[in-house]
């Protein structure tokens, strides 16, 4: 069963939107999706915003509805900036920016046990690449940091940059991937850029929100359809 999991609603939406039938089930506090599109069966929700939310999500999908791959869509900050509004970036590794026990001598973005960096899917990443090159589109591969805040300043893009080399930030991304990691799942993480995590973030991802989610949302549709 194939998962696909946004942060939310107008990340979803488009996506729900397009399926063939859904049928809504209530667990744990949200609103899971059993789909049929185009043949294929897909367990679809939005978590709420967060990496606890998306934790919780994540770990729902797998380990009640038996999800065996993953896919993440919704919008990003970019901090590349070769990144602009509407353009389409998937993680090959993801970091936590905003896990920090640098006091007792650990690399930002680590604990004890863990790894500062979660490695996406090559099988799955190869397919966005394949669907990239079919439909002519612009799809660039790079880090995702993801922390519990919204980043809407220069000073703190500039250090989640300078410290993780990330290409752009976003709230659910790594969580996702720490859930699909230690349960064996492979997952792929697609963001279209809403903003550049910068003084005007705020304003522009009002504006850019429904528009970034949708390209997103046509990118993961065109996804299912190649992935066995
Ligand atoms: N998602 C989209 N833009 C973001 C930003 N600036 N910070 C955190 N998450 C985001």
């Amino acid at each position: 069963m194939l998962a696909i999991i946004s942060a939310m609603s107008e990340e979803l939406e488009p996506i729900l939107e397009a399926m063939d039938t859904y049928e809504a089930i209530n667990y744990a506090s949200n609103t899971y999706y059993k789909a049929k599109y185009k043949g294929v069966d897909l367990i679809l929700a939005y978590s709420k915003i967060g990496k606890v939310f998306s934790t919780l999500t994540a770990t729902t999908m797998i380990e009640k509805f038996g999800a065996t791959k993953l896919l993440f869509s919704g919008v990003a900050g970019a901090v590349n900036s070769d990144l602009n509004i509407g353009d389409l970036i998937y993680a090959t590794k993801l970091a936590q920016h905003d896990l920090d026990i640098t006091i007792f001598g650990h690399p930002n973005g680590y604990v004890p046990e863990g790894s500062v960096y979660v490695d996406s899917d090559d099988k799955l990443n190869n397919v966005a690449k394949d669907v990239a090159s079919d439909l002519g589109l612009k799809l660039k591969a790079g880090i995702i940091a993801t922390g519990d805040q919204f980043i809407a300043s220069s000073e703190k893009k500039d250090w989640i940059e300078k410290t993780f080399n990330a290409d752009a930030l976003e709230m659910e991304g790594a969580s996702v991937g720490v859930v699909c990691t230690s349960l064996e799942v492979p997952f792929f993480i697609l963001r279209a850029i809403s903003d550049a995590a910068d003084m005007d973030a705020g304003f522009n991802f009002d504006e850019f929100l429904d528009s970034s989610a949708k390209v997103s949302a046509e990118f993961i549709l065109k996804m299912i359809e190649k992935i066995d």
